[in-house]
This record gives structure tokens, C-alpha cells and sequence, in this order.
């Protein structure tokens, strides 16, 4: 799907294609001799903008930008909730992967509030196979040094250090990614989080998609002033909270999901293809996705609709989700629970068929899969009610007639 092939050979050109830059007017950029590399902050990507404006503002975009919880209202719900049950403490565990540079949970100051920011990943020396989130990004000594996919040009100057060969973890795709994103399991040994592990690594069911190649796809454009090609890698990292905000630049990943829906007699089957490297939904444990049905007669009248007010309870099989519950059996937030009582979730490279009973008066059933980033109670709880984030987006339509 993507073309990462330019990247290695990005890595092995030379001088050619500085000339090329320098005749471009690439504006801070110049051979060693000149200009000194002004002083930068590492903590302020607006100050990257000037040589690296698109991926700057692809970044703002995304959710990484948005991990803190002074921008982001899901994650500050749940944080509230916690430190309200748990002591403010346990929020300083959460900054290991949501505000990786702050230095504390009341820091308000931009390394915080920029949550994972480019520092946070560009600043990695090596990423620590043991230990759980950020923890495990080790950085480099010298603090003012740079490290991405590609070696430095030679004379390049730029007002941050640049580093020779790229380090394994901007070279693999996901070692990064899973310095976060591999697994998180509560006190009480409840695994929460487990995209890392449900991807398996290479070879899964995607046997050649890294997580860069469907969540960093090479889009159109260069970088910005210093680079050379005419694409780069997209720091939108779409997830599904595109669905909730701005339109992306072409960066969607694949569809989550494929539908296929048939009658067969008096029964509506109805395939979902989960078309993630891992689960679907996956990450942060209470999302939901749904599959509603609406049965329309002859006459185009709706007549059925495979549940009504309580998805879980009409029709279990069209929700997509897990279900945590307390010692007492009683369903509760993932993190506060002692085991998961229901998996429903789509497993990677799944294509699982649901079947339904239709009444005969219905010729025709149009169907929607729906998608929640957190199930109605927790809106409630973590008080997001009025916020966009509390209703379900679609994720696809279908129509299928008998
Ligand atoms: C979550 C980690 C992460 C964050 C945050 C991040 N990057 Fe990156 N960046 C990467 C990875 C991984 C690559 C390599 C992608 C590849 O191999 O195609 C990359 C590539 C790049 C490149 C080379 C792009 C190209 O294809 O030519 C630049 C420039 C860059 N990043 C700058 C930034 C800046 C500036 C920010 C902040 C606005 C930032 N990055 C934030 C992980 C990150
Ligand atoms: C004045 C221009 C300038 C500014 C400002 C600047 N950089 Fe750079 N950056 C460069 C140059 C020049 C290179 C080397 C490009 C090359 O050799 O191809 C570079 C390379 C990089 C790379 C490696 C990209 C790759 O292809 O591997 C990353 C990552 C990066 N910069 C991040 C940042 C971040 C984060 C900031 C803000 C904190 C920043 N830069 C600010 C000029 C700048
Ligand atoms: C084959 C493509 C593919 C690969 C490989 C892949 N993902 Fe995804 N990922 C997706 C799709 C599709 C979605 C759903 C996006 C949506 O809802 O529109 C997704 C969703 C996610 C989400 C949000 C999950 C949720 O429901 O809240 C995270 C986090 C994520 N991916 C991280 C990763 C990481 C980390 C890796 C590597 C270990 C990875 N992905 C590998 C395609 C992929
Ligand atoms: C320092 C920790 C950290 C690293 C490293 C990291 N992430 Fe994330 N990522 C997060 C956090 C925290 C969130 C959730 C932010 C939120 O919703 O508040 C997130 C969210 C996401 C999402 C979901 C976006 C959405 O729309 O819901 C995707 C996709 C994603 N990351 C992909 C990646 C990929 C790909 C990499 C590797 C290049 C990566 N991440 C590296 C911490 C990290
Ligand atoms: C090991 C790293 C890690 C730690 C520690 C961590 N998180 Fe997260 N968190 C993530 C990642 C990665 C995502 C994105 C998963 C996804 O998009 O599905 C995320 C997503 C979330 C979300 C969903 C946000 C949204 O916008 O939908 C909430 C809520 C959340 N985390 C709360 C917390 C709280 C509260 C803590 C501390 C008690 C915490 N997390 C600690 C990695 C971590």
C-alpha cells in the first residue's frame, strides 16, 4: 500500500540532492560554514514548523498532540476518575505515556501539555525491551540530539544535533510504537491494553505491515523545507478519533472493517473482516463498536431492528467489545476490575459471521457498523455528556435486499 522504498534510498544519496536543495532555497538549512544553528526549543514543535511545517502540522492533528489531559477530555474523564478512587499519585504513572517530558502530574508547561511530542520520539536513543511505557524510551546523552528515519546529508547544518545511521527503532516500523503501545496490565493482573502483543510482529495477519505502513503512511509533499522528496511519512497517526476530528490529508488507515451481508432463507448472515494488524477494536479497553440493523417491508417501512434500547443485553453478538467486572460480578471500569468476563472484539485477521433471524415481512435490512470511544456509562462518568466524543460515528454502511 505504501511506498517506503524511497526511504532507503533517501538513507544512501548524497550530495546531488543537496545542490538540488540549496538551488530550492531550502531557508535554514546551509552547508557547515555558514549561519550557526540557532538556540531551539525542544519542547515547542512550532518552532520545527520553519523546516518541517507539514509534518508539524499533521502532528497537531493527531492524537499524540492531544495526549494530555489538559486537551483531551476522554483521557482526562478517566484520569479524574482514578486519582479520585486511587490518590492523585497514580497520575504520574499515566505521564509515562501520555506527557512522556513533563515533570509532574501538575506540570501545565508545554513539554507536558505538548504530550507525545516530537521530542519524545525524536530524542530516542533506544527503546528498553523491558519495563512498561515510557520508561522504556531511553534518550540520547547529548540532549540537543535528533534522530529519525535517515542518515544526515553530509554539511548539513540544522539547530539540532543529527545523527548517523537511523537507531533499529526508526528502521523496524514498530519497536517505538510499542514502547507504548505493546501492553498495559492493571495491579490486579487484568491485561487493559494489548495491541502490541495482538499484532504479533511481522508475519501476523498482515505478514508485511508494520504499524508505520498503515498509522504513518507516505503521503504526497515533502516534509517540509529541508527535505528533498516529493512525500514522506504522514504524523497524523490516524486512529479513530478521526472520526471526531478535522478531515486528514489522504493519511486514513485502511478501513477497520469490511461487510459482507447475505440472505440465506429466513436468516441475514452478515461477515465482519477485520482489516487492522490487530484486534478491532483494540487499545484503550472500553471502546465499542456496534452492527445496528433496520428491516424495512415491502413498502420501505422500517419493521425491525435487531435490538432496540440495550444493544448487550437484545443482541450481544452485534457488540463489539470487552466487559470488565469487580469481584462481586459486577461489570466496571477495565482498570479498577478483577477479570474480563466478555471478549467480543474482532481478533486479528478475523472474518467472523454473525447470523440473524429476520421476519419474512422484511425485504430488505440496511445495516451500519458504529463505532464508540467509550460505552454510555462511562460518558457519565468520565463527564463527557454534550461533547461530540460521547456519541457513535459510523464506520460503514451497508444494504442488502432479500
Ligand atoms: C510517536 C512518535 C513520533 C512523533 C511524536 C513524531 N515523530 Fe517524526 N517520525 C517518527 C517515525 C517512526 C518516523 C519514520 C517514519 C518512516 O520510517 O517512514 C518519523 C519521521 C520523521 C521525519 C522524516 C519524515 C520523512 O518521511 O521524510 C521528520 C522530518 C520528522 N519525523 C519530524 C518530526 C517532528 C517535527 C515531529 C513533531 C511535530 C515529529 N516528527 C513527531 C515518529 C514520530
Ligand atoms: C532551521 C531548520 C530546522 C529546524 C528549525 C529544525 N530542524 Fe530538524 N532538521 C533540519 C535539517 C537541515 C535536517 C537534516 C536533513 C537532512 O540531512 O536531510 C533535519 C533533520 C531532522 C530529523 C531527521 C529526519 C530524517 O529524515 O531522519 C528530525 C526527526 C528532525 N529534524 C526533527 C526536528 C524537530 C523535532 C525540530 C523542532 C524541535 C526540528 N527538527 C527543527 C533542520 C531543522
Ligand atoms: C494492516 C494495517 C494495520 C497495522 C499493521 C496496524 N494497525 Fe493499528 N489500526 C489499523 C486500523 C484500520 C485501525 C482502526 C482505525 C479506525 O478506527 O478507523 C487501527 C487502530 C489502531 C489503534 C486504535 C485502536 C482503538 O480501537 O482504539 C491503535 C492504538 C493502533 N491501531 C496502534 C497500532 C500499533 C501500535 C501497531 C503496530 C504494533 C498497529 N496499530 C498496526 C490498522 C493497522
Ligand atoms: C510515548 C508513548 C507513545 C509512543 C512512543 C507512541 N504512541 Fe501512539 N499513542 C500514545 C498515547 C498516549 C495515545 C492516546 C492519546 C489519547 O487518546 O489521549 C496514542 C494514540 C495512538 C493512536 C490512536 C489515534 C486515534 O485516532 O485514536 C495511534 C493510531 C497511534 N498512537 C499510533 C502510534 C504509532 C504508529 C507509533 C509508533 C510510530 C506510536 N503510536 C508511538 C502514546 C504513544
Ligand atoms: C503504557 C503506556 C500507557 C500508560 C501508562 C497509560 N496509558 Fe492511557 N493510553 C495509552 C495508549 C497507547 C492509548 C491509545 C489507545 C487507543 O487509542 O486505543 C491510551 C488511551 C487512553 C484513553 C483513551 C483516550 C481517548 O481519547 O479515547 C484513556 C481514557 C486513557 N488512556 C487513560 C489513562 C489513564 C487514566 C492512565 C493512568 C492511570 C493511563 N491511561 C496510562 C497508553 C498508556
Amino acid at each position: 500500500m505504501s511506498h517506503r522504498g524511497h526511504l532507503s534510498h533517501r538513507v544512501a544519496s548524497t550530495s546531488g540532492a543537496v545542490l538540488a536543495l540549496l538551488l530550492a532555497g531550502g531557508a535554514w538549512a546551509q552547508p557547515e560554514s555558514e549561519a550557526p544553528p540557532p538556540n531551539l526549543d525542544f519542547d515547542n514543535p512550532a518552532t520545527c514548523a520553519p523546516c518541517h511545517a507539514a509534518v508539524v502540522a499533521e502532528w497537531t492533528r493527531s492524537m499524540h498532540a492531544q495526549a494530555h489531559h489538559s486537551k483531551d477530555p476522554v483521557y482526562a474523564g478517566l484520569r479524574a476518575v482514578r486519582m479520585a478512587k486511587e490518590g492523585a499519585a497514580v497520575a504520574q504513572g499515566c505521564d509515562t505515556c501520555h506527557a512522556p517530558r513533563a515533570a509532574g502530574p501538575d506540570d501545565l508547561s508545554p513539554a507536558a501539555t505538548n504530550g507525545v511530542s516530537c521530542a519524545t520520539c525524536h530524542t530516542t536513543a533506544h527503546v528498553k525491551a523491558q519495563g512498561q511505557g515510557a520508561a522504556r524510551l531511553v534518550p540520547f546523552e547529548d540532549p540537543k540530539m535528533i534522530q529519525g528515519p535517515n542518515k544526515a546529508r553530509p554539511g548539513m547544518v540544522a539547530p539540532h544535533g543529527l545523527g548517523g545511521d537511523p537507531p533499529p527503532h526508526f528502521v523496524d516500523g514498530m519497536s517505538l510504537c510499542l514502547a507504548c503501545h505493546e501492553q498495559l496490565v492493571s495491579p490486579k493482573g487484568v491485561t487493559l491494553c494489548n495491541t502490541g502483543h495482538e499484532f504479533g510482529g511481522l508475519g501476523g495477519a498482515f505478514p508485511d505491515q508494520r504499524c508505520i505502513d498503515c498509522h504513518m503512511p507516505i503521503i504526497e509533499g515533502p516534509s517540509g523545507t529541508v527535505d528533498r522528496d516529493q512525500a514522506h511519512a504522514s504524523h497524523s497517526f490516524v486512529g479513530p478519533h478521526h472520526r471526531w476530528t478535522p478531515a486528514e490529508q489522504g493519511a486514513t488507515p485502511p478501513q477497520p472493517v469490511e461487510v459482507e451481508a447475505a440472505f440465506d432463507g429466513g436468516l441475514l448472515r452478515v461477515v465482519l473482516k477485520n482489516g487492522a494488524g490487530h484486534g478491532w477494536p483494540s487499545g484503550f479497553p472500553a471502546r465499542l463498536a456496534l452492527v445496528k440493523l433496520v428491516g424495512l417491508d415491502a413498502g420501505g417501512q422500517p419493521v425491525w431492528t435487531n435490538f432496540k434500547d440495550d444493544p448487550l443485553a437484545e443482541s450481544p453478538e452485534s457488540v463489539l467489545n470487552a466487559v470488565f467486572v469487580d469481584a462481586a460480578g459486577k461489570p466496571t471500569l477495565p482498570p479498577f476490575s478483577v477479570a474480563k468476563q466478555r471478549e467480543n472484539r474482532l481478533r486479528p485477521g478475523e472474518a467472523r459471521t454473525v447470523t440473524y433471524a429476520v421476519p419474512a415481512a422484511v425485504k430488505a435490512v440496511k445495516g451500519k457498523v458504529l463505532y464508540r470511544l467509550v460505552p454510555p456509562p462511562a460518558v457519565k462518568l468520565f463527564k463527557l455528556e454534550g461533547l461530540p466524543e460521547a456519541e457513535p460515528r459510523p464506520v460503514i454502511d451497508f444494504e442488502v435486499a432479500r
